[in-house]
C-alpha cells in the first residue's frame, strides 16, 4: 500500500507543477507557512555536502543551483519522479552530465549505485508514506550506500508536536487530502528513534514546523 501511495504523491511534480515550486514552496511556504526560510536549509547544504552527493528528491533543484558546491563534486540525483531529475539536471547542466536514479527510496538501492559522503533527503520525508517506523525503512535503504564518516541530512514538515499557523493549517489539510503529503502523525521524537536506529550523532533542530536534522555513520 505505501509503494502505490508513494508512487501517487510524487506523480504530482509535473513539470507545470515544478514551473511553481520555487515561488510556492521554496519563496513563500517556506517562510510564511512553515516558518522555516530557505536559507536555513541551503546553509546546511552548503555545510554538508561532501565530495560524493547523492541528492534524493532534488525537487527543481533549487538547493543545488544555490549551495556553494565545489565544481569538482560528484553530484548525482535520486527520484521516483523523472521530471524531477531532469529539471534538475537541466539547471545544473553547466556541471556535465549528472547521474540520475530513479528509484523509490522505500526500497533497497541496487548496490552499484555505490557509497556517498553526504546524502540530502530535504523535504521528502513529509512526502513518504507511512508512520517514522515504516517509512523509516528508507533511513535503513540509505545507511547502506553512505560511507563511513559519511552524513544524511535534510529537513521535513512535522504534522505533530508543532504549533501550524492558519495558513499551514490549510496547507497541510490539502495537501494530505490530496496524497502530496503524508505528515499527520510526524513528530520530532519518532524521527530521532528512526534516524538512531541507523545512524549516530543525531541532531534535530526544529524551526517552525519543519525538523532540520543530519545523522553521521561512524567508522565501523
Ligand atoms: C517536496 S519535493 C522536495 C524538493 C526539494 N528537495 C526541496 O527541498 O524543496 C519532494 C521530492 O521527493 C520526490 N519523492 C517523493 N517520494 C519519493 C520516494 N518515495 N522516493 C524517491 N523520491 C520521492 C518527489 O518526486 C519530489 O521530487
Amino acid at each position: 500500500m505505501t509503494h502505490n501511495d508513494a508512487r501517487r504523491g510524487s506523480r504530482i511534480y509535473s513539470k507545470p507543477v515544478l514551473a511553481t515550486y520555487d515561488t510556492l514552496v521554496v519563496r513563500l511556504s517556506n517562510s510564511l507557512a512553515w516558518r522555516c526560510p530557505s536559507r536555513l536549509m541551503l546553509a546546511q547544504y552548503n555545510r554538508l555536502v561532501g565530495d560524493r552527493h547523492l541528492d534524493v528528491g532534488p525537487g527543481t533543484g533549487w538547493y543545488l543551483a544555490h549551495a556553494d558546491i565545489p565544481r569538482g563534486t560528484d553530484l548525482r540525483l535520486m527520484d521516483l519522479n523523472a521530471n524531477s531529475m531532469e529539471m534538475t539536471a537541466a539547471r545544473l547542466s553547466a556541471r556535465g552530465s549528472i547521474a540520475a536514479y530513479e528509484l523509490n527510496v522505500l526500497d533497497p538501492l541496487p548496490p552499484a549505485v555505490g557509497k556517498f559522503d553526504s546524502i540530502g533527503v530535504n523535504y521528502l520525508f513529509h512526502c513518504v508514506p507511512g508512520t517514522w517506523a515504516e517509512k523509516g525503512i528508507a533511513f535503513t535503504n540509505l545507511a547502506e550506500h553512505l560511507a563511513d564518516g559519511g552524513v544524511l541530512f535534510g529537513a521535513t514538515i512535522l504534522g505533530h508536536g508543532v504549533r501550524h499557523n492558519l495558513g499551514g493549517r490549510g496547507l497541510m489539510a490539502l495537501y494530505n487530502r490530496l496524497g502530496i503529503f503524508h505528515n499527520w502523525r510526524d513528530d520530532a521524537e519518532g524521527l530521532r528513534t528512526a534516524l538512531e536506529l541507523n545512524f549516530d550523532d543525531v541532531d534535530i533542530e526544529v524551526v517552525g514546523t519543519v525538523a532540520v536534522f543530519s545523522a553521521r555513520r561512524r567508522s565501523r
